[in-house]
């Protein structure tokens, strides 16, 4: 199934909601409300008490949530866990894109709206790190097969760095969504990314929607913050 594309900078607008409490995360989509697209729930806000509950109460206000659960499990449970997720009514829900995870997931989701989104090497991984775990490829050449398998099995859309965005885009075609994390405005701090992009360059790699948490987070106006990377993604659009 294809999937409808966002149109407008504010729909690519993801916001990692990486905060301490429900109470903090409440009070920064009343901030940014209407200068961001997608609120991004992970493991730190998921687990707290109230987690999962802020994200079904946004999802049922009409507000898309992208859950970043990255899930991995046998063929049963991933399916009955996405399964789950998409009765919660979220948007977007990651996976480890294992091809029998992928295809588990596809049987969880059926007909619902979420759309599934594969991790295919964690960007923490290098090569030395996936030889230490036991595999034969680079993570170049691995991040490229799990994309192809992925597009191949009818995976929604990958999650992947800036930097590898444009030769997955090359690799998958123009359908899949393509989501992508590392995203710094010009002048703003790295942190602990690697291979950061600014947000008009991503886009014009071929990313779809770009997941921003620290530079918006972490600014003095993080609203004021937000609507300057809406502006950056409308220029290079
Ligand atoms: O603060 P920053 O902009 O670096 O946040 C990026 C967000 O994207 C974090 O929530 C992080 O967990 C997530 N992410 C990532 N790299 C990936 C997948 C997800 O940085 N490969």
């Amino acid at each position: 199934m294809t999937l409808p594309k966002p149109t407008t900078p504010l729909d690519r607008l993801m916001l990692a909601l990486d905060v301490e409490t429900v109470d903090a995360a409440r009070r920064m989509i009343e901030h940014t409300h209407g200068a961001v697209g997608v609120y991004k729930i992970g493991y730190r806000l998921a687990y707290q008490p109230g987690g999962l509950a802020l994200a079904q109460e946004l999802s049922q206000a009409g507000v898309p949530v992208f859950l970043d659960l990255k899930l991995l499990d046998i063929d049963n449970t991933v399916s009955q866990g996405v399964e789950a997720v998409a009765r919660l009514g979220v948007a977007f829900l990651t996976l480890h894109a294992y091809p029998k995870a992928i295809r588990a997931a596809i049987a969880g989701k059926g007909t619902s709206k979420l759309t599934l989104l594969g991790v295919t090497v964690l960007t923490s991984m290098d090569d030395a790190d996936l030889d230490a775990a036991g595999y034969r490829l680079s993570a170049a050449d691995l991040v490229l097969a799990r994309a192809k398998d992925a597009a191949a099995a009818g995976l929604d859309g990958l999650v992947s760095s800036a930097a590898e965005v444009a030769a997955i885009r090359a690799a998958v075609g123009p359908d899949m969504v393509l989501v992508t994390p590392g995203i710094r405005p010009a002048g703003a701090e790295a942190s602990d990314q690697k291979r950061v992009m600014t947000p008009a360059d991503a886009i014009r790699a071929g990313a779809d929607y770009l997941v921003i948490g620290r530079p918006i987070l972490a600014a003095v106006d993080p609203r004021a913050a937000a609507l300057q990377v809406l502006d950056d993604i409308a220029a290079a659009g």
